[in-house]
């Protein structure tokens, strides 16, 4: 039976899983299974977007005659030739007999090399900027060479804003049951799996993959559609940075990733010893036996963090095997731009450090410390210096450690309050609903907190000068939305920056989503909604303190909470810089100016309510 999920009204993802493959392209563990990706655009003409593998061949032909609906097939564009995408062509040339291949002379080549293709009549051949009009939507063809083989191409459909990327963005993993990445815990569960996906892929082709990311930036793209893993549609900006991080090379994050071939534990006991230094000295680690790990993981992870140490006995008179392997893919793949240390070991004549030294000194910007440890069977307390001092060259590359907390000082502390100390609570941000009789509103609040346990009790605090509040005081019950970090800056313009007093804040909204207690709620930019019943409120001047028992709660989505910092760094608009300077302040919430030298006593913020604590000068 076919398996098929909808992605746009014209977009159906006809693709499949493969939980029982071990090694994807014989030499990458999928512990998580893989997902082959299609997609069918159903136009006035129909268009496939690549095949899948062999391994899932029945079930995909299945899905797109279910895409179909009885219509004929009349493009297959093929932007990547690799036999994980391409092995249904023969079948779909034989199944579709008017359907046209669309490619570039590259993948034609590569085709008639890998399969028995005849009928070149039925080829398009594309090549940079090229279109191809469908209908509605017309398909530009984009060349992307070396990501990951050199035919290459992506296609863009603006109709949809759509991003058909081939093997870029892809991830590692099956689909269980989604289709988008916001469907999911994407930054908990699959961004390791998207990061060893990436390094392993197109880690060697970084030049290329910025070339792609160019020619990205100059597209207005709101989806973007992989071969392997999730459709992107919220946080594109997200996967982007990530992937010009990853393609520059430069280390994700700051610490040290420790590997290690020992044959008896003595070489391990090193690295152990090694990395409890680091520790003290407030640094990261992580360690991986190579001969336990596989090389996809540690590859990845050296991609990662920005100092690598190697630690390898000597075998055969060379690097022991599974350090060898792993050195090698890690030359292979471009490792670059990173500070390195080694601790070699060897009975009677040890050879390891200077082959791993040798064959990484070939890769570019690689900084060796210049003090290899040298063991000789096992470590020995006259060698123990050798490991401090080996943290100690490794610290003081790393700028702003902590100083132990033995010989901190402490400064004094000011005696006055700092008013931003309060931003450096780690806020949320929800919008709270409340209902009196028929009429709704909603405010923005960043005081909702969990209380109990047992029973589920939370509270809320709110501005007095919120109409929801007054509505809160009357009815006693309200509605938290809870809001997610794909949030757009209108639902805090619709919620904060004008009153219920003078306006619905709802109206034109388009949903009427409410809880078991009748109130409002936001069914979308918010990943949950929790429903209180007042018992109790204290009056504090100028906010309300609510503590309510929960009546409902529910999950909207997996996305994750957006908090108040994430809210300055990526939601709020930028201020302009002023054209002619004023003296005066901005609300650092909503950005409203007051003109002015000084902030009137009991002045709150005509636009979001708060008070001059969130002012600053101008
Ligand atoms: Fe999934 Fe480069 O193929």
């Amino acid at each position: 039976m076919y398996c098929i999920k909808k992605i746009t009204d014209d977009l159906t993802w006809v693709g499949a899983n493969d939980r029982r493959l071990a090694m994807f392209e014989g030499v990458y563990s999928v512990p998580g299974g893989v997902s082959y990706n299609s997609y069918l655009l159903n136009d006035e003409k129909t268009v496939l977007f690549d095949t899948v593998d062999k391994a899932v061949h029945h079930r995909f032909l299945e899905n797109i005659a279910a895409a179909l609906q009885g219509k004929k097939l009349d493009y297959l564009v093929v932007q990547h030739m690799e036999p994980d995408h391409s092995t249904a062509i023969c079948e779909l040339l034989a199944r579709y007999p008017e359907m046209e291949l669309v490619c570039n002379e590259k993948t034609l080549g590569l085709m008639q090399q890998f399969y028995d293709i005849s009928g070149a009549q039925r080829v398009r051949l594309v090549s940079e900027g090229d279109t191809l009009n469908t209908g509605k939507h017309t398909l530009q063809f984009l060349m992307a060479p070396m990501v990951h083989w050199p035919e290459v191409m992506v296609t863009y459909d603006a109709a949809d804003k759509t991003l058909f990327s081939a093997d870029a963005f892809g991830c590692f993993g099956a689909l269980n049951g989604a289709i988008f990445a916001d469907e999911v815990d994407f930054a908990r569960d699959y961004m390791d799996e998207a990061r060893r996906y990436y390094t392993n892929i197109v880690g060697k082709y970084g030049a290329q993959v910025e070339a792609l990311l160019d020619k990205a930036a100059a597209l207005d793209i709101e989806r973007i559609c992989p071969l392997h893993g999730f459709v992107w549609r919220k946080n594109i900006g997200n996967l982007l940075s990530k992937y010009a991080l990853w393609s520059s090379y430069a280390p994700e994050e700051s610490g040290v990733m420790i590997a290690y071939a020992s044959v008896y534990g003595n070489t391990e006991n090193a690295a152990e010893i090694l990395a409890c230094r680091l520790r003290d000295k407030g640094i990261r680690t992580s360690m991986y036996d190579v001969s336990v790990t596989p090389a996809s993981d540690v590859v990845s992870e050296a991609f990662r963090w920005s100092h690598l140490v190697f630690a390898s006995t000597t075998y055969n008179a060379g690097i022991f095997v599974t350090m060898e392997a792993l050195i090698s893919d890690l030359a292979a793949h471009n490792i670059q731009n990173r500070t390195v240390a080694i601790i070699e070991n060897g009975s009677w004549a040890p050879t390891s450090g200077a082959l791993i030294r040798e064959k990484l000194g070939e890769c570019r910007d690689i900084r060796f410390l210049d003090n290899t440890i040298s063991l000789s069977s096992s470590l020995k307390t006259a060698q123990l210096e050798e490991i401090s001092l080996m943290a100690e060259k490794i610290a003081a590359t790393f700028p702003n450690l902590p100083k132990p907390a033995s010989v901190q000082e402490a400064p004094a502390p000011p005696d006055e309050i700092d008013p931003m100390a309060m931003f450096k609570f780690s806020y949320g941000l929800f919008v709270l609903t409340a209902k009196d009789g028929k009429k709704d509103n909603g405010c923005i609040i960043n005081t909702a907190a969990q209380l109990t346990d047992t029973p589920k009790r939370i509270s809320i605090t709110v501005n007095k000068a919120n109409h929801t509040c007054d509505m809160i005081l009357k009815t006693g019950e309200f509605n938290v939305s809870i809001l997610s970090e794909s949030v757009p800056f209108r639902v805090f313009e619709q919620f904060g920056f004008q009153s219920g007093r003078d306006v619905d804040k709802f109206e034109g909204c388009g949903y009427d989503a409410r809880s078991a207690n009748g109130i409002r709620y936001l069914p979308e930019s918010a990943n949950c909604v929790i429903s209180g019943k007042v018992i109790d409120s204290h009056d504090y001047g100028t906010h309300i303190l609510f503590i309510a028992d929960v009546t409902q709660a529910f999950i909207l989505s997996a996305e994750p909470s957006v908090t108040y910092q994430y809210y300055f760094e990526h939601i709020k608009p930028k201020p302009q810089a002023p054209k002619e300077h004023k003296e005066g302040y901005v609300c650092r919430i909503c950005g409203y100016v007051l003109e002015g030298e000084t902030i009137p006593d009991g002045f709150v913020c005509p636009l979001c309510k708060h008070g001059p604590e969130d002012f600053e000068k101008l």
